[in-house]
């Protein structure tokens, strides 16, 4: 990020959350379940599915770990009972990863029970690098015993090639991303084209393997290079789908259903709605600008 982009980030998280939420409610569902079940049965309305997040992560209390588990399953049953047609996302640092990855599974295996019962499916979000081994071996340890569980690639991060090659070895269900977290050049790439072309890479190695993948972007370039490989590889529609954000890029959201592919937008809901808002103005520092001039007058 340039130095100007950094400093109008940086000054929009010292402003009071109230002003912040005026500008990201556009991107979450709202701050309770009704809110995201709303949102979720107008997607399904429109011909397009959804992943689902209660909001929150790094927890660092074991009670606020199982608070969250059992908000996932509440989520889950609700699901089922108001015949959404939604899977889960979901994030381990919420799920007690900091404090014991032991616990951490154990509540996962909760989750994933529930979701299998209720024939419905678990991803595990990826996080920033500093537990992305513990993200791997988690997913690892589950999908030995569960198939409705998927796992995330970023295609920023230098290992990225190893880590598919290794999950296309396993059969893995994957999202592949770009990556969000700002990470050192040491370990990921900061060049946009370069991040595109491993995405795309990454994307061609996943398709060759013949793994279920979620293609996770609003990049217009991605999307093209994405529709290119489909076609001169024949890849059948039921080995793949698009996923976007929620309130990001509609227009490219509905064309990309109209031509015919499966679209699962990620509808974020909940009262920690905070961190995840201040990251996707952090990518988005036109947004950032916006709103300190709303609110600052410069002139
Ligand atoms: P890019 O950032 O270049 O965006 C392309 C265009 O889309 C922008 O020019 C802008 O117009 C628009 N746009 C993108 N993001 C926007 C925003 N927030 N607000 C407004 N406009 C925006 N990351 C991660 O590290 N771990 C994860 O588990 C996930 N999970 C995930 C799920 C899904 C369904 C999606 C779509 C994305 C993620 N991500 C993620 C985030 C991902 O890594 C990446 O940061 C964003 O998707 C942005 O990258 P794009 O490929 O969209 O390109």
């Amino acid at each position: 990020m340039n130095p100007i982009n950094y400093l109008i980030v940086q000054s929009v998280k010292i402003l009071p959350k109230s002003i912040i939420y005026l500008f990201a409610k556009k991107y979450i569902a709202g701050t309770d379940l009704d809110a995201g079940v709303r949102v979720t049965k107008k997607l399904n309305s429109n011909g397009i599915v959804a992943t689902m997040d209660l909001l929150g992560e790094t927890v660092k209390k074991k009670e606020d770990a199982i608070q969250a588990k059992n908000d996932f399953i509440k989520l889950l049953k609700t699901i089922e009972r108001e015949k959404l047609d939604s899977n889960i996302s979901t994030k381990p640092t919420a799920l007690g990863l900091l404090i014991d990855k032991n616990l951490c599974y154990d509540l996962y295996v909760e989750i994933v029970e529930c979701a299998k019962k209720y024939n419905n499916f678990v991803r595990i979000d990826m996080e920033d690098s500093s537990v992305t081994d513990d993200i791997f071996e988690l997913y690892e340890k589950l999908f030995e015993q569960y198939s409705n569980v998927g796992i995330v690639v970023q295609s920023y991060m230098r290992r990225n090639i190893d880590d598919v090659k290794r999950l296309n070895a396993k059969g893995a269900n994957y999202r592949v991303c770009k990556g969000i977290y700002i990470e050192p050049k040491e370990i990921a790439y900061k060049n946009k084209n370069e991040v595109r072309e491993k995405f795309l890479e990454a994307l061609e190695l996943m398709f060759n393997n013949g793994n279920y993948v979620g293609i996770a972007t609003h990049d217009n370039i991605l999307v093209k290079g994405s529709y290119d490989l489909i076609s001169k590889k024949n890849i059948p529609n039921n080995k793949f789908e698009f996923q976007m954000l929620y309130g990001v890029k509609e227009k490219l959201r509905d064309k990309i259903k109209d031509d015919g592919y499966k679209m699962r937008i990620y509808v974020p809901y909940g009262d920690q709605w905070y961190a995840y808002s201040v990251r996707r103005l952090q990518e988005n520092p036109q947004l950032a600008w916006y709103i300190l001039k709303s609110i600052i007058p410069f002139n």
